[in-house]
C-alpha cells in the first residue's frame, strides 16, 4: 500500500519533469538552488535533482516576476520552493471538501463601535507560538488548539500547549479525518463532548494518523460552548476578534499563496465558496494599511514560512472564502 502510494507520487514527478524539461536553468538559479538545499538540508537522487532544480527555477522566476509588479504582498523562497502546487496540495492541504457550512451560526453580532485595529499578541501572553504541522493535512487541529490556547489564556492567564495529535487520532466521530482534513468547529464540538483535551507534553504531535490514546485523567483544557459565525458574516468575525477571542477560519489556498513572504495577501484566483476551502488558520487580529483592511493570521507551517509564521490577508471581501466557516471556543475554566 505504501509502496504503491510512493510509486504514484514518484510517477507524478517524473511526468511533470518531462513537462518542464524545456526550461533552461541558468547559473544564478543553480547557485541559489544549492544554497537553498543547504539551508533546508535537502538531498536528492540525481534523477530527482534535475526535476527539483527546474521546479525551483520556475518558482524563483515566479517570485521575481511577482515582486516586480505592484502587488500588496511580496513572495519569497521558503520550504515549498522545490515543489509544484500539485505536490503541495497532496501533502499539506485538504484533499476533499469539508462540511464547511455554518450557514446560520449561533454567534449574534452587536451594533457597537469597534476599535480600528486589534492584535491579541500585543495584549499580553494570549497567542501561543507558531507550530509546524509537517506533511499532514492537520492544519484544522492547529487552528483548533491555537484558538483554545488563547481562550484559556484570556480567561485564566495560563498559556497551555494543547495536543493536536489527540484531534488527529480521536475526533473522527465529529466528521474529522486526521491528516485528510477536518474543521475547527467540529473539533471544538469533539473537545466539548469528549470532556477535554490533553497537553502536547502528554500527547505529543507525530504528524501522521494513529490510534486514539486519550486519557481523561490527563485532560487539561475544556470547552463549555462553541461559537459558530454565520456564513459570510465577516463583520461578526471582526467583532469576535475585537471583543472576545482569536477566531479559527478556513479559506482556499491557491498557488500564489505558497510563496507568500510579507504584506497583505490578496488573490484573484481563489474562490469564495465554502466547498472550496482547503486550509484552516487562526485570526489573531486585524488592522488597515494604506486604505487596505487586513487580518493578522497565524499559520501552522513553522516560523520560517511567511512573516515569522504569520500572514496578512485582505479583510472585508470574504477573500478566498475566509468567512465561510469561522468559529471559536468558549473555555470551561
Ligand atoms: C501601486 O499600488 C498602490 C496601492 O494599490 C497604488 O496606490 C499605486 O498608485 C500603485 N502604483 C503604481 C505605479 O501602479
Ligand atoms: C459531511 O457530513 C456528512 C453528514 O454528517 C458526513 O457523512 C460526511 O462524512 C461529512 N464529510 C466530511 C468531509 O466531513
Ligand atoms: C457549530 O458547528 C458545529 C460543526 O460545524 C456543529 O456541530 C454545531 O452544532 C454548531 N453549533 C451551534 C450552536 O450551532
Amino acid at each position: 500500500m505504501w509502496a504503491a502510494l510512493w510509486l504514484l507520487c514518484a510517477g507524478a514527478w517524473l511526468l511533470s519533469a518531462r513537462a518542464t524539461t524545456e526550461l533552461t536553468v541558468n547559473a544564478i538559479e543553480k547557485f541559489h538552488f544549492k544554497s537553498w538545499m543547504t539551508q533546508h538540508q535537502k538531498t536528492y537522487s540525481s534523477v530527482e535533482y534535475n526535476y527539483r532544480l527546474k521546479t525551483f527555477a520556475n518558482n524563483w522566476r515566479k517570485i521575481h516576476a511577482h515582486n516586480q509588479r505592484n502587488h500588496t504582498f511580496k513572495m519569497g523562497l521558503n520550504q515549498f520552493s522545490d515543489m509544484t502546487f500539485a505536490e503541495i496540495k497532496r501533502k499539506y492541504l485538504w484533499s476533499e471538501p469539508q462540511n464547511c457550512s455554518a450557514t446560520k451560526g449561533n454567534y449574534l453580532r452587536g451594533t457597537g463601535p469597534l476599535p480600528p485595529s486589534m492584535d491579541w499578541r500585543k495584549k499580553g501572553n494570549f497567542v501561543s507560538a507558531v507550530k509546524n504541522q509537517g506533511s499532514c493535512g492537520s492544519c484544522w487541529t492547529f487552528s483548533t488548539t491555537g484558538a483554545l490556547e488563547s481562550a484559556v489564556a484570556i480567561a485564566s492567564g495560563k498559556m497551555l500547549s494543547l495536543a493536536e495529535q489527540q484531534l488527529v487520532d480521536c475526533a473522527q466521530n465529529f466528521n474529522n479525518h486526521g491528516c485528510e482534513g477536518g474543521l475547527p468547529s467540529q473539533a471544538f464540538e469533539y473537545i466539548l463532548y469528549n470532556k477535554g483535551i490533553m497537553g502536547e507534553d502528554t500527547y505529543p504531535y507525530r504528524g501522521k494518523d494513529g490510534h486514539c490514546k486519550f486519557d481523561p485523567q490527563k485532560a487539561i483544557a475544556f470547552v463549555k460552548d462553541v461559537a459558530n459565525i454565520t456564513l459570510n458574516d465577516e463583520k461578526a468575525m471582526v467583532e469576535a476578534v475585537a471583543l472576545y477571542n482569536p477566531v479559527s477560519f478556513a479559506f482556499e489556498v491557491t498557488d500564489d499563496f505558497m510563496l507568500y513572504q510579507k504584506g497583505i495577501y490578496s488573490s484573484t484566483s481563489c474562490h469564495k465558496t465554502p466547498d472550496k476551502v482547503n486550509h484552516a488558520v487562526l485570526a489573531v487580529g486585524y488592522g488597515e494599511k494604506d486604505g487596505i483592511p487586513y487580518w493578522i493570521v497565524k499559520n501552522s507551517w513553522g516560523t520560517n514560512w511567511g512573516d515569522k509564521g504569520y500572514f496578512l490577508i485582505e479583510r472585508g471581501k470574504n477573500m478566498c472564502g475566509l468567512a465561510a466557516c469561522a468559529s471559536y471556543p468558549i473555555p470551561q475554566v
